[in-house]
């Protein structure tokens, strides 16, 4: 299982990636205007600066929401860096778009995906990753996981390559129920991430290891 950064944030991406197990960052534009970075030149260099961070996918939106406008941003992009991948919503002419950059070879992520349907659409069409928005569906009392599932058994039936990238991750426990299931990637916070080291078992036997070594004054 991959395990993906959901921020645009350069100091938390910097500390994922020192633990060792970070395998690419998603962004979108809501989290990169979080970050305050305003501007296309802006902009653009960020996605180049989280690329030097982090070896492996990085997912940049676009923000046209016509065919035209999605090949044109996305190309821009592409370009930046062989690490970006196209991020690109799940729409009428966001599946041109991916069909348009699949055929080109170029990765894409098809984001805000609610439904099955949009996930078996987005794989036709051969995108690179698709986007489950698991804590969104959670919000509205909806289960995020089963989505998960569903998407999983679809892809299997036919061996589609569209990798399962699970997003809108919001705690831990969605990291190893994604892991159960079978997502090919979790995308989440810091804190996430982090959360999984953390047992007060591990702790208080630390503590008591610790005090042990020290009565034999080694
Ligand atoms: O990158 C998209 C997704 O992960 C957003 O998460 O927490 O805003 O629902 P959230």
């Amino acid at each position: 299982m991959k395990f993906f950064i959901d921020t645009a944030n350069l100091d938390q991406i910097e500390e994922a990636q020192a633990l060792g197990v970070l395998d690419g960052v998603t962004t979108n534009p809501s989290l990169m205007a979080k970050e305050g970075i305003t501007g296309k030149e802006n902009i653009l260099n960020h996605y180049r600066n989280i690329c030097e961070i982090v070896a492996g996918d990085i997912s940049a939106e676009v923000i046209g929401t016509s065919f035209e406008e999605m090949i044109k941003e996305g190309e821009e992009l592409a370009a930046l860096h062989p690490q970006i991948v196209v991020k690109i919503p799940m729409i009428k002419d966001g599946v041109k778009a991916i069909k348009y950059f699949s055929d080109k070879g170029i990765k894409t992520n098809c984001t805000l995906i609610f439904s099955c349907g949009q996930a078996l659409l987005a794989a036709k069409a051969g995108a690179t990753y698709v986007s489950p928005f698991i804590g969104r569906l959670d919000d509205v009392s909806t289960d995020g996981l089963l989505l998960i599932d569903e998407i999983r058994r679809v892809y299997d039936n036919y061996g589609f390559e569209t990798q399962i990238l699970a997003a809108s991750v919001r705690h831990t426990m969605h990291v190893v129920n994604c892991a159960k299931i079978g997502a090919d990637v979790m995308t989440g916070p810091l804190s996430a991430i982090e959360g999984l080291l953390r047992h007060p078992l591990t702790d208080n036997g630390l503590k008591k290891f610790l005090e042990d070594a020290r009565s034999m004054q080694v």
